[in-house]
Order: C-alpha cells, then structure tokens, then sequence
C-alpha cells in the first residue's frame, strides 16, 4: 500500500487517516465543501481538532504532515492515485450509494475500496455496482478510536477478490496493529450485533425506568470490561447522532422477530440532545460534559 484515500472527515475517518499515516503512509483525506472559500476547510478542520482533542492520535509530526486535507467535489478523481479507498461517511445508505457511484467512474481497477459501515450489510451497499466494483469492494470495520482499538472486522462478499481482501488484511495487520477478525455478511456483523442491543438496552433502562448515567457507567464501565468510559461515555464517544442512523439500518436489515426490533427505539430525549448539538465528545457535550479547552470529557 502506498497511498491511501478515506473519504468521510468524521470520528472515524479523521482517525483512521492518522492511523494508516501513523504506518508511514501518504492519505489524502476527503469531505464535503461546507464553505465556498474554503474548500478543504472540513477536512482539515477535522485534522486540527484531532490533534486538539487527542494529541497522541499521530504518533509524530512526520506522520501528520502525511494526511493531505481535499474535497470529494475536486479531489475524488485523485482516488486513482490511491490503492486503498476507506469510506466513512454517515450510516446512510443512500449516501454511500451516491458516492460509490462516482467513486466507480473514477477508480483504477484493482484499487480496494472498503466501507466503515457499522451495520449496513456488504450485498446492500454493492447493489447497482458493477462485477468489477464488487471484486474490489470490502467491508473494514474500525471501532472507536482508531489509534487505540486493535479490533478491525472485516467482511468479504463472495465476489470479494480474495488476494484484495489478503493484501488489506495484511496491511491492516502488520503496519497499523490491527487484529482482523473476519465475520460475516450479517447486520451488525459481530461486534455490534451484540453492541447495538446493549447501548439499546442501557438508554431504555436510563430513560424509560430512571437509572442514572452514572449508575449505568459504574455497572457497565468496569464490571462489564469498559473501563474507560462505561456505556453512556461510549456513546458520547461514537457520538450520539449516530444512533438514530444505527437504530433504521438495523430494524429494516434484521429479521422482524430478532429480539433488538423489541427494543429499538428513537428515545424523544436522544432526538432532542441531537436537535439541540448535544452529540457527544464531538458536539457540545453529551450525557458527559467536555471541557473545550482540553477538549476533553470532564470525568
Ligand atoms: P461522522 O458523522 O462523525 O462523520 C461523517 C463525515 O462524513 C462528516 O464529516 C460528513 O461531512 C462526511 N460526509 C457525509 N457525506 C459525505 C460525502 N458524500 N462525501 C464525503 N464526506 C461526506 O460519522 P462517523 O461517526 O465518523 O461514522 C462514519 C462511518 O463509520 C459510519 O458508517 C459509521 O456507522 C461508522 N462507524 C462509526 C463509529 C463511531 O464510533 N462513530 C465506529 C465504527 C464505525
């Protein structure tokens, strides 16, 4: 791998950005255009905040003179420089097929491209691509943050180039110290199959029977191997905007009688905070206060 692409400047993408840079390897970074005169200006804020917010996210600053800030509306076309494209944008579907659909008219053949989606199936998001497309398409999953969770799951569809899928896994593995499990093309996959139902479970329990987020945090921190930040600190970290994204793509991909469809469930509360720029370490604060200086979550 010598250069690679993630499109999508969000949590996720601006850390995974440093995290393939922090390998030693050039990444051009895309987002939208939010500002006319300032073309780049999402991309690149996204850079600067990371570094703000956690300064250890670039292990130097040879690794963070790697990630060039760009715009899909420009630079998408500088795809075909890159051998590995991560897509990271928001868990809509209609999103993701949008940009794949330029992406196919742009990208050099044998180029990976994978998505970072949480709970969108493969064989949904390859729909109205070509063979060539789908030979090229898999599904890396990091969790959050980047820099820190060694967990990537990885899904291939069965017209996944097997040899693609080895060269990402391999590069994932042995330059950014991820350890790939591979699982299926399911809803949710492995990971959050169970970690959708359990977030689900604790907002219901705090909202709907009046536990507090402390409470919940102190049972669901430790207890249940979350040390760092308990369920609702979690949530507040992937950010709260997310759920609701998380929540509609699991109810309409899973089957109706699957036990999260009893519980799913767009609390009017979490609808607020998100109305309202309460959407966690990356908003205003959220179940957890932030400290905008240190940019960090006061404890
Ligand atoms: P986010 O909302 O923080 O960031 C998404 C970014 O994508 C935004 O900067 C937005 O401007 C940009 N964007 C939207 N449409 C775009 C387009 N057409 N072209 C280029 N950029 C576009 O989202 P987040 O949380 O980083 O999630 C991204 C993906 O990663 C989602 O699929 C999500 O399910 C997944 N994911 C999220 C995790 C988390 O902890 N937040 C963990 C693992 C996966």
């Amino acid at each position: 791998m010598k250069k690679l692409c993630v499109i999508g400047a969000g949590t996720m993408g601006a850390g995974i950005a440093a995290q393939a840079a922090n390998a030693g390897v050039p990444v051009l970074l895309l987002d939208i255009v939010r500002d006319p005169a300032d073309r780049n200006a999402v991309a690149a804020g996204a850079i600067e905040r990371l570094k703000k917010a956690e300064p250890a996210a670039f292990m130097s600053k040879a690794a963070a003179k790697l990630v060039e800030a760009g715009n899909i509306e420009d630079d998408l076309g500088r795809v075909a420089e890159c051998d590995w494209v991560i897509e990271a944008i928001v868990e809509k579907i209609e999103l993701k097929h949008a940009l794949y659909e330029k992406l196919e008219a742009v990208r050099k053949p044998g180029t990976a491209i994978s998505s970072n989606t949480s709970t969108i199936p493969l064989d949904r998001l390859i729909e109205g691509r070509s063979e060539a497309f789908a030979r090229d398409f898999l599904i890396t999953h990091f969790f959050n943050p980047p820099r820190y969770m060694r967990l990537l799951e990885i899904v291939a569809g069965p017209k996944s180039d097997p040899e693609l899928v080895a060269r990402v896994s391999d590069f994932a593995d042995r330059a950014m110290g991820k350890s790939v499990v591979r699982a299926k093309d399911t809803p949710g996959f492995l990971a959050n199959r169970v970690g959708t139902y359990w977030l689900q479970a604790a907002i219901n329990a705090a909202f709907d029977l009046g536990v507090s987020v402390e409470d919940a945090d102190a049972i669901g921190g430790k207890p249940m191997g979350v040390p760092k930040t308990g369920i609702f600190g979690l949530v507040d970290l992937v950010g709260i905007d997310l759920m609701p994204y998380l929540k509609a793509s699991l109810t309409s991909t899973l089957p109706a009688d699957d036990p999260y469809q009893a519980i799913a469930h767009d609390h009017p509360l979490i609808l607020k905070m998100i109305a309202d720029g309460y959407t966690g370490r990356k908003g205003k604060g959220g179940f957890y206060r932030i400290n905008k200086e240190a940019g960090k979550v006061k404890e």
